[in-house]
């Protein structure tokens, strides 16, 4: 049996707007398995990047829980916050936002450094390898096309060895074969690492990538709208 790495319970997120309360996330319950991949989707504002942002420690709920990998986020400090993203959870974001004045290897290798970390030289150019973009190294982003940026953020997610990856429209930008090269890859990567994936995708085909799809409506999770993809 896996152990579950990400619960929520009963979560909740209100956003107040000046004139009313928008309700992001709705008593929100939701399990994730270690080295699972699971695929998020549902409608625009349905809560979706909300709830990563929960899970990746990166905005604090209402009410409710998150513990993942047995910690309660709610009861870290800033500080224990701040290193449980930077070393438990690999973000990717739709933005690849990387920095234009470093090449991609300082790019990849920024969120060590940052660490004081060791940069483990035969794992990262693994990743290159995997990522098809080793001969890139020495390239800085705005010589990159939007797939190999798109890569170049990925491996920076994972150049950490995070024990999940959380991943927010990923291929939001890329075309629909980059995409489900994009998707393979992470894949191959989360599997060979033993790896938790949760990625948010409005794209069907994406979603059935993935071991398990979860279906979000008005900050909840729609009931039965698990499916396996038995994969
Ligand atoms: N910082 C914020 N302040 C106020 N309202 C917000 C804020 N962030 C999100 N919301 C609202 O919360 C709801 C959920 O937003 P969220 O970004 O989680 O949706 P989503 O499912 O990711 O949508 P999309 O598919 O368009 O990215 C929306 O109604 C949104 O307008
Ligand atoms: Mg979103």
């Amino acid at each position: 049996m896996r152990n579950i790495i990400v619960k929520t319970n009963a979560l909740t997120k209100h956003y107040e707007t000046g004139s009313h309360t928008v309700i992001a996330l709705n008593g929100l319950d939701f399990e994730v398995k270690e080295r699972e991949f699971v695929s998020i989707i549902g409608k625009s504002g349905c809560g979706k990047s909300t709830l990563l942002h929960m899970i990746g420690g990166l905005d604090s709920p209402t009410s409710g829980t998150v513990i993942v990998d047995g910690m309660n986020l709610s009861e870290m400090s800033q500080e224990q916050l701040a290193l449980f993203r930077r070393r438990k959870v690999g973000f990717i974001f739709q933005q690849y936002n990387l920095i234009p004045d470093l090449n991609v290897y300082d790019n990849i290798t920024f969120p060590l450094e940052l660490d004081g970390a060791r940069v483990d030289k035969e794992f990262i150019g693994e990743l290159l390898k995997t990522l098809h973009i080793a001969d890139k190294i020495e390239v800085f982003p705005s010589m990159l096309s939007g797939g190999e940026q798109q890569r170049v953020a990925i491996a920076r997610a994972l150049a950490t060895k995070p024990a999940i990856i959380l991943a927010d429209e990923p291929t939001g930008n890329l075309d629909t074969s980059s995409s489900h090269d994009v998707i393979g890859l992470l894949k191959v990567i989360a599997r060979r690492y033993q790896q938790t994936l949760v990625v948010i995708t409005h794209d069907l085909d994406i979603a059935q990538m993935a071991d398990r799809i979860v279906r979000l409506q008005d900050g909840k999770i729609l009931r039965g709208s698990d499916s396996y993809v038995g994969k």
